[in-house]
């Protein structure tokens, strides 16, 4: 099975999570764009659901396939949302913002009563940070925010490269107008303190870090798909 067949069968397995009538935060990524081709094909033959997406590219997809859109302002309680992650632990801490969507889909998480992780096994990790954790920051006082996130990261033990993305010929801006800083740490022992830390730093508009946010991965892998519940 290769990476998009896994991600497609951890996709169709969160499809039987949602139900008639849904009010649906919807991912980011290529493996919520594989859930919402599967969702699509339902709304066809008459599934209802009201869809809020976590970025402008997932707000596309959506309109190209016919899943029905909302703003979350519209639908500002959600029952269900399905997203993807760059890294997931044993207790369902992820690190998300692969796709510089971080922003968004943590207030549409935060937003939904629960929360259903897809990922094919190489997501899977004993200790977060391997994946440079994105922190997305404003760009008025860049440099200083930089600086900010170095001191901070090296009081908790962390030291790394703190690369500002690229996109093109420029740096990467989010649907909300922000700068993205990877920061390969390597190794994220303690994701309380980090997320805190980075929280208390002014530039930083948010980071990665989904902690206590995740009810349930659904990992998918060459032996099938198996279900991994957060244990809170
Ligand atoms: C986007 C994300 C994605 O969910 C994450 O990057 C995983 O993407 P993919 O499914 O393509 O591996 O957090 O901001």
């Amino acid at each position: 099975m290769d990476a998009r067949e896994m991600k497609i069968k951890a996709a169709a397995a969160a499809l039987a999570h949602v139900e008639n009538g849904m009010r649906l935060g919807i991912g980011t990524g290529s493996t919520a764009e594989e859930f919402v081709r599967l969702l699509a094909e339902k709304v066809a033959d008459g599934f209802r659901v009201e869809g809020v997406p976590t970025s402008e590219r997932t707000a596309r997809l959506c309109v190209e396939l016919g899943v029905p859109l909302k703003s979350l302002d519209e639908l500002p309680e959600l029952d269900l949302t399905i997203d993807g992650a760059d890294e997931v632990d044993a207790r369902l801490t992820l690190i998300k913002g692969g796709g510089g969507a971080l922003l968004r889909e943590k207030i549409v998480a935060a937003a939904s009563s629960r929360v259903i992780v897809i990922a094919d096994e190489s997501k899977l990790v004993d200790t977060l940070g391997a994946f440079a954790l994105p922190i997305e920051v404003n760009i008025f006082g860049l440099v200083a925010t930089r600086i900010a996130i170095e001191k901070t990261a090296s009081k908790l033990g962390l030291s790394g490269s703190l690369d500002l993305r690229q996109s093109g010929d420029g740096n990467f801006t989010t649907d909300g107008g922000h700068y993205i800083i990877d920061a390969s740490f390597g190794r994220i022992p303690n994701a309380e303190a980090l997320s805190s830390q980075l929280n208390a730093i002014p530039g930083v508009v948010e980071h990665g870090l989904f902690l206590n946010m995740a009810a349930l991965a659904i990992i998918a892998g060459p032996a099938g798909v198996r279900e991994l519940r957060a244990t809170r």
